[in-house]
């Protein structure tokens, strides 16, 4: 695997899209398949508000990562007082989740005062990739996954495209988000030049994965017509008929709009009590009636998998 296919970050344009749950379950996707041993896959908790690190991590272990100064804030304020002699695996917390081990860095209490010290250097992103470079991160791990926090607050997003080389971007299927997420995109494409690269071959890092489709709705149908998988159209769906709804148009040719500046995941994550749930082991083993989930995840968690690695696909 090149060095530089390593690092996925989740990013969105609005928030409770789904990012951590979509981290989550690459993670626990990865170990389960062996495609990255637990103990070479770090999570890196790149939000304030602890999300990630919360769902996984009960409350005393968490508060325990506060205590002993396992986080992200404790890595960052020991190598600025130069104790570097310490690795990022000094600060990571192992977590037995649905019987999957994860490593976690959570993110500490005062994130947002290292993220503004950060933003007073002048260079940010560098920065902060320099401190997970410094403190072995892309060479102790085989895989990182970040979970950011969404971008109405602009500094995390944009530390997390620093940190990682691939992004997943994940928005529901709404006009809203989609205009958002487009939004969203044109603000980032400043920092193609700050990676030398052009603006095609910085796009090219951003992949866009659509979830909380609800079956059975106008925007399941734009979504079929626009040939995604996952979602089971409304009653009387025709897919050679031209839509005659104005809604269902209008979030056809959003939808498209962002499909002309980045790609997308063709399987699309359905609204799903068990997703919500965290039930990954459930959701992977399938049955009769799941096994629609099952084939999606899965091939939604490959499409991201062979992404950000680098890879055209995988089998
Ligand atoms: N496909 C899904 N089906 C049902 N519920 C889902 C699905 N995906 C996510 N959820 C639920 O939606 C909520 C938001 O998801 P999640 O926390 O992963 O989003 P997020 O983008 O990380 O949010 P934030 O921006 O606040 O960090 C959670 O309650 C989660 O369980
Ligand atoms: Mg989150």
């Amino acid at each position: 695997m090149s060095s530089t296919c390593k690092v996925v970050s989740f990013v969105s344009a609005s928030g409770g899209v789904g990012k951590t749950t979509l981290a989550i379950f690459l993670a626990k996707w990865l170990v389960e398949k062996r495609l990255v041993s637990p103990l070479k896959l770090l999570i890196l908790d790149l939000d304030p508000t602890a999300g990630l690190s919360l769902s996984l991590m009960d409350e005393d272990k968490y508060d325990d990562s506060l205590t002993k100064g396992s986080t992200l804030v404790n890595l960052y304020r020991d190598y600025n007082k130069g104790l570097i002699t310490r690795k990022i695996s000094d600060y990571v917390t192992p977590v037995k989740h649905g019987g999957v081990e994860l490593n976690i860095l959570p993110p500490g209490e005062d994130l947002e005062q290292i993220v503004e010290e950060l933003w007073n250097t002048g260079r940010p992103g560098p920065e902060f990739r320099e401190l997970l470079e410094k403190s072995g991160a892309y060479n102790l791990y085989d895989f990182i996954i970040i979970d950011s926090a969404p971008f109405f607050d602009v500094r995390y997003t944009v530390l997390s495209i620093y940190a990682a080389t691939r992004y997943v971007v994940v928005l529901r299927p709404s006009i809203v988000d989609s205009r958002r997420t487009a939004r969203m995109l044109r603000r980032l494409m400043k920092y193609a030049k700050d990676f030398g690269l052009s603006t095609p071959d910085y796009m090219a890092r951003f992949l866009g994965v659509i979830n909380l489709a609800k079956s059975g709705t106008i925007e399941a149908d734009a979504l079929l017509n626009l040939n995604f998988v996952g979602v089971k159209p409304a009653r009387g769906y025709n897919p050679l008929k031209h839509p005659s709804d104005e809604r269902r148009k209008n979030l056809e040719k959003s939808i498209e709009g962002l499909r002309k500046v980045i790609n997308f995941s063709n399987y699309v994550l359905p609204l799903n009590a068990d997703i919500s749930r965290l039930e990954f082991k459930e959701i992977i083993k399938g049955g009769k009636s799941d096994d629609d989930l099952k084939n999606t995840t899965e091939n939604l968690l490959k499409d991201i998998w062979s992404h950000a690695t680098c890879q055209k696909s995988i089998t």
